[in-house]
């Protein structure tokens, strides 16, 4: 039994609107399948911020200067890391930040193979509560893939401050951020015609039956991504096909046909709005730069 799974789930499905906080989609299956969510076609975000890396990768590389100190909060498997590291002068030190040890061991070791001279230091921590680094400052955050769209906008703006007091005197922060698009496009990237993303999102239901005990019959649900217009994000839910009864933690959690569990949100941006959110946050843009499509967003910004 995973215990913080089911305290968790219990909260979340005996509340008025059924929800589950999207990091229980992460865990070994659902990181696989994240991954190859980012190769599907309808996937644009990863392969277009890796076209802006690549695109600009000089420019970024200017800005950011030799010997920089990489700081990365939740580097997946360092691919990203590898690939910007790449078109950096020099860089001094690579600290890969995740609370996954294991996952941390991965993107460590790829980078360190990549780049032979880097200092890597990995640090096992929660990067959404408090952490220390251990590095003196001035260092370079890097966060990438648009995660920070898995915030509300309030939550991210007191994320990225305290990303800013975490990295210090001088800090900077590469971060990537997806952009205000046609709903068409959006709702395609997050359901996907080959099904993997509603296997990502089944997961859970999966994961509650194994880790939780419960009795989900995963025939039942089915996924959903919609657009919330006013809020500007992509929503994932899970959808009950008929009225049913599941049984978990002693109890019978009741769903009504059509009723959802809200699994994760995807916050979309525009420019002046991330602008807006950065600088509520003690940020301030040095750079941005897009692809040609205007799809995705990767900002340099310094305190
Ligand atoms: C990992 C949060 C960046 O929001 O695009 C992708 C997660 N969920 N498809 C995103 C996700 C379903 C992804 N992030």
């Amino acid at each position: 039994m995973n215990a913080a799974l089911v305290a968790d789930a219990l909260a979340g499905l005996t509340a008025p609107r059924k929800t589950l906080p999207c990091k229980w989609l992460y865990d070994a299956t659902g990181t696989r399948l994240f991954e190859e969510i980012t190769t599907l076609p309808e996937y644009y975000p990863t392969r277009t911020e890796r076209g802006i890396f690549d695109r600009h990768g000089a420019d970024i590389a200017a800005r950011i200067g030799p010997r920089a100190r990489v700081v990365e909060f939740g580097p997946g498997d360092g691919v990203k890391a590898v690939q910007v590291l790449g078109h950096l002068r020099s860089p001094a030190a690579y600290v890969p930040v995740d609370i996954a040890a294991d996952w941390l061991k991965d993107a460590a070791g790829r980078v360190a193979r990549a780049f032979p001279a880097l200092e890597v230091i990995p640090v096992v921590a929660d990067f959404t509560q408090g952490f220390d680094l251990p590095l003196a400052p001035p260092l370079l955050g890097f966060f990438p893939g648009s995660t920070i769209g898995n915030f509300r906008r309030e939550d991210a703006a007191s994320f990225l401050a305290r990303l800013r007091a975490a990295l210090g005197e001088g800090a900077r922060l590469l971060i990537g951020a997806d952009l205000v698009k046609d709903p068409a496009v959006l709702v395609a990237a997050y359901d996907d015609a080959a099904g993997v993303t509603a296997a990502f999102n089944l997961n859970l239901l999966v994961r509650l039956n194994r880790e939780g005990g419960a009795d989900f019959d995963l025939g039942g649900f089915r996924h959903q991504a919609v657009w919330n217009a006013e809020a500007e994000r992509i929503e994932i839910h899970l959808v009950s096909l008929r009225d049913q009864g599941v049984a978990f933690g002693g109890r019978r959690i009741a769903f009504a046909a059509g009723e959802t569990i809200h699994t994760e949100d995807s916050h979309k941006y525009r420019p002046d709005g991330f602008r807006a959110l950065a600088a509520e946050a003690g940020w301030r843009e040095e750079a941005l730069w897009t692809d040609e499509a205007g799809l995705f967003s990767v900002w340099l910004l310094g305190t």
